[in-house]
């Protein structure tokens, strides 16, 4: 499959001579999940993410973001980070040949996602301050500077983002339509690119964001200062596209819920161990949600799962049981083996 900007160039603000910067994002598996389905009482499926070529959905909006900085010139590009945009922003500039910089919470973002950043070559910023600081803190820099910001805040990512939507409605549609999505919320980009898709293509299925408990502002109506949850990337308290996300709820009647870190990592194990899916703590909110909260009348719904699981071993590990220690010989590896 070609990338995202020549897969849907016509749906897209870039022209036929427009420079492009991809890494053949996009077309990600839709993989149906019997052990969801089963316990919801509806046919689940999951959009796996993970399989974006730097392991998350934000490739769709960088690659969009980065070529539309290239096309007016930019020679560096930089953005506040959970962790993913940052990675992928690092990916993204440097196969432009782009300077990159990235503002993320020191200690706050998993380690697969910090190796890539800086594999990549990008300037690493630790920042003794949370990710709503750093966006505040980069935003009032691009004012001062000539670099490109790339956060969701630039409407090129979420033009990117959206082709997800469209993505699930070809898939989809033709069979049965799509009654509900069920998507983690963090800075309320994805949520607002999709409804964006969504509505671009004609169709409304009901949105529904989740939260983490400790980092839930949309939830309780008023930003949080100090989130907190083992789900790092959505570990923010004061979403940039707060209204858009609002707005695609109403407008799908949808909702905004919390789902507690528990709550997230039993569905990230179930995830990994009954699905086979392996994704990252703050993708398995859509699915905490789901089973929390249930598909209601739905009949076929869509878990999005944003980023891979190996994006953050350090959780995995603590999550996960222990390997079982073995002397070299057979009637050793044989006990081992068989427990
Ligand atoms: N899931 C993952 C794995 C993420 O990395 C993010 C956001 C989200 C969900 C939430 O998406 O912000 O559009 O509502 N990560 C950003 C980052 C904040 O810096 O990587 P959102």
């Amino acid at each position: 499959m070609p990338g995202l900007i020549e897969r849907y160039r016509d749906r897209l603000p870039f022209a036929p001579d427009d420079p492009v910067v991809s890494l053949q994002e996009g077309s990600t598996p839709l993989v149906p999940a019997p052990t969801l389905s089963e316990r919801v009482g509806a046919e689940v499926f999951l959009k796996v993410e993970g399989a974006n070529p730097t392991g998350s959905f934000k490739d769709r909006g960088m690659t969009c973001a980065v070529s539309d900085a290239v096309r007016n010139g930019a020679e560096a590009v930089i953005c506040a980070s959970t962790g993913n945009t940052a990675a992928s922003l690092a990916a993204y500039a440097a196969r432009a040949g782009l300077r990159g910089a990235v503002i993320v919470p020191e200690g706050k973002i998993a380690t697969g996602k910090l190796a890539q950043a800086l594999m990549h070559g990008a300037r690493v910023i630790a920042l003794r301050g949370n990710f709503d600081v750093a966006l505040q803190l980069v935003r009032e820099l691009c004012a001062r500077q000539p670099i490109a910001l790339v956060n969701s805040v630039n409407p090129f990512r979420l033009e990117g983002q959206k082709t997800a939507a469209f993505e699930l409605l070809d898939e989809l549609d033709p069979i049965h339509p799509l009654d509900a999505l069920c998507i983690p919320v963090g800075n309320a980009g994805n949520i607002t690119a999709y409804w964006k898709g969504f509505q671009e293509a004609g169709a409304a299925p009901r949105l529904y964001g989740f939260q983490a408990a400790g980092a839930a502002p949309l939830v309780h109506g008023a930003p949080v200062e100090q989130p907190e949850t083992i789900a790092s990337a959505i570990r923010i308290g004061n979403p940039a596209r707060w209204e858009e996300a609002m707005a695609a709820v109403t407008g799908s009647r949808g909702a905004i819920q919390a789902v507690t870190d528990d709550e997230i990592l039993d569905a990230y194990r179930l995830l990994a161990s009954r699905e086979g899916v392996f994704c990252e703590p703050a993708s398995a909110a859509s699915v905490a949600g789901l089973l929390k909260h249930g598909a209601g009348d739905a009949r076929r719904v869509v878990c999005v799962l944003t980023g891979h699981g190996l994006k953050d071993p350090q959780t995995a590990l603590m999550q996960a049981g222990s390997v079982v220690p073995c002397e070299p010989d057979l009637g050793a590896v044989e006990q081992a083996v068989l427990g």
